[in-house]
């Protein structure tokens, strides 16, 4: 049989490692075109299945012209055999049309969108095999889908909330990560690490943040912290779907969805990934826990929310939003300390000899 080699980007690599570890499931390989068309225009595999966004293994059209529908395609890593694809599809797409689907928009302002424009414009598809898992400089946080699930047994843990993050943990999301743990036996807080913008967190300063916060401040053993590492979409309402998909597959039972999940700057509204995940209720196999706010009212002097905050309508100039822009804007200025009420003190500390934000991009 014809077999070709094919050197991969860290990113592909990542995504690879999560098919194989069955973080995607029910993909059993990168996606071949009839897949990718059902999952770009109704959200759901041909077997009817929900599942939002496209999984593919991207090539130029050079390359692209050397492979052949039933060749074994080797995937290699820094010179290194990693895996294969059984190849049964090579396709290509009208790239414009996928990111008004997808992203809701194709404006390349859009970092999702950017980034799938500049990628190769042909997919491989087909079944695939991990031969070496990825090592990079946060494997001892990342836990398969096998671990976290014997975690979770062992602990007697029936319940588990999985939380997706990709930012220093500030008061909105603690009072997040509390409300699960009043309602859940377990918590697993799962920042993603893979391909980010320039100007998100970098992964040491989460983890350290998380670190500080799980140790300190929340009931640790009822806790688990692992990174996810796969690229991060920027794709809003539809990426809380997928994130809630792969949090299932590491054996969680409720998934947080909070404001604007996984969104970018202005291009989805505040709500609109709860409205989405409510289409696919009872068919994700993991419950959504939609949470509105929180914020910081001064008056009721705490976190509270739009359900339990009298002030928030009737005296607005008490209320205080806490957004993850604002505070970055504020870190990245140097000078400006978030205040304890939207970033806890001890927190902040923990990350001030770190790099906070990513200054380059990496594939
Ligand atoms: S992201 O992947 O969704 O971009 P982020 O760290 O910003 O990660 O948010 C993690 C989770 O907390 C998401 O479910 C998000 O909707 C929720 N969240 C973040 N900030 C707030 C906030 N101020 N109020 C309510 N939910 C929030």
């Amino acid at each position: 049989m014809n077999t070709i080699k094919l050197p991969l980007l860290k990113r592909q690599y990542l995504e690879l490692e999560k098919l194989a570890l069955g973080a995607f499931a029910p993909l059993n390989g990168f996606m071949r075109q009839k897949e990718f068309v059902s999952v770009v225009d109704n959200m759901r595999l041909p077997d009817h299945s929900p599942f939002p966004l496209p999984v593919v293994l991207d090539v130029s059209e050079e390359q692209a012209q050397t492979l052949k529908k039933e060749s074994l395609l080797i995937l290699t890593f820094d010179g290194v055999d990693v895996g294969e694809v059984q190849i049964e599809d090579v396709y290509t797409c009208d790239k414009s049309r996928v990111t008004a689907k997808v992203f809701g928009t194709d404006d390349v302002q859009h970092p999702g969108v950017s980034h799938f424009l500049s990628m190769g414009d042909w997919f491989v598809g087909g079944a695939i095999k991990l031969y070496q898992r990825v090592v990079f400089e946060f494997s001892e946080y990342e836990l398969t889908p096998a671990e976290t699930v014997l975690h979770f047994k062992k602990s007697g843990w029936n319940t588990i909330v999985g939380f997706q993050t990709r930012n220093v943990p500030h008061r909105a999301h603690e009072y997040l990560l509390r409300l699960a743990l009043e309602q859940a036996d377990g918590l697993f807080i799962q920042p993603l690490v893979g391909r980010k913008k320039i100007g998100d967190y970098c992964p040491e300063a989460i983890l350290e943040a998380y670190n500080t916060l799980v140790n300190g401040f929340l009931p640790k053993e009822r806790v688990l912290l692992g990174v996810l590492s796969t690229s991060m979409r920027y794709a809003g309402p539809r990426e809380a779907i997928f994130h809630a998909i792969v949090r299932r597959n590491y054996g969680c039972t409720h998934f947080i969805v909070g404001r604007d999940h996984a969104g970018v700057g202005n291009y989805y509204g505040k709500y609109e990934a709860h409205d989405l995940t409510r289409q696919f209720d009872g068919e994700l196999g993991i419950d959504i826990l939609r949470f509105a706010g929180p914020f910081y009212c001064r008056k009721c002097d705490g976190i509270v929310t739009e359900r339990t905050c009298p002030h928030f309508e009737s005296e607005p100039q008490y209320i205080q939003e806490i957004s993850g822009s604002y505070l970055r804007a504020m870190l990245s200025d140097g000078t400006l300390t978030p205040p304890g009420e939207l970033l806890r003190s001890e927190v902040l500390e923990s990350i001030r000899h770190i790099q906070l934000f990513i200054d380059e991009e990496t594939e």
